[in-house]
């Protein structure tokens, strides 16, 4: 897979910001079922910080981009999501450090790293019905790819691709799950048969990037 520049960094996370404005009723309407339908809302309160205020922020490096995005999002994001999604983007920063190239193994880095600042942060681990059960399947998928001879040769058109479609498949799958965190899990067993607003909202996430990717990098 292709190195990414910081010009794909941008795009990675204007794109991220602008589908989660876009998507925030829908992603709140998921959150209605079983929790408190605040979290579409709650990430757009940042992400829409992060949009206006992105050609401000220190564009020197990687890391330090990065760390904006998560001084921003631990500020204005209400509830569990402020801290959850603050700590993955400077832990993903602080992996990321002053590079201004990111080669595919860094970009696994940076999101093993956010996974695991989410578990700690969060204390969930797979299967108990949170955006984990959607990051970690499309990251081993990701990861997968980098030694794969079929994703070579298309700056990683391909892989990010099938990352997405795996993330998609993966926040399905939560139906079946007991929710173990957040607001969710004090509904109990009611839980389970509607899909964790998280997972669903990383699918959708992936998929945006994805289309952007393939519009830049495609042939
Ligand atoms: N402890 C956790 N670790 C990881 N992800 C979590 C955790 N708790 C909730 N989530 C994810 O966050 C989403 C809900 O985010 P939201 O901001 O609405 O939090 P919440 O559970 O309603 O709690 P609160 O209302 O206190 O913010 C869930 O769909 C789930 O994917
Ligand atoms: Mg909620």
């Amino acid at each position: 897979m292709a190195q990414a520049s910081l010009d794909d960094l941008d795009l990675v996370l204007m794109t991220m910001a602008s589908t989660i404005v876009d998507n925030a009723d829908y992603f709140a309407q998921l959150d209605s079922i079983v929790g408190d339908g605040d979290f579409g809302y709650s990430l757009r309160n940042g992400w829409e910080v992060v949009l206006s205020d992105y050609a401000t922020f220190d564009h020197s490096s990687a890391g330090a981009i990065l760390k904006k995005v998560a001084l921003t999002l631990t500020a204005k994001v209400g509830g569990v999501s402020g801290p959850i999604w603050g700590t993955a983007f400077l832990r993903a920063g602080t992996t990321a450090g002053d590079r201004t190239e990111l080669a595919a193994q860094d970009v696994i880095a940076m999101l093993r790293a956010a996974v695991t600042g989410i578990m700690a942060r969060g204390g969930a681990s797979l299967g108990e019905k949170t955006l984990l059960d959607a990051i970690v399947p499309a990251t081993d998928s990701l990861e997968a790819a980098i030694e794969d001879p079929a994703f070579q040769g298309d700056h990683g058109v391909a892989a990010i691709a099938r990352a997405a479609d795996v993330a998609v498949k993966a926040a399905l799958e939560t139906k079946g799950m007991l929710a173990m965190r957040g607001r969710a899990a004090y509904t109990g067993e009611r839980s389970i048969g509607s899909v964790d607003a998280g997972a669903t909202a990383i699918g959708v996430i992936l998929q945006a990037i994805s289309a952007a990717w393939r519009e830049k990098h495609g042939s």
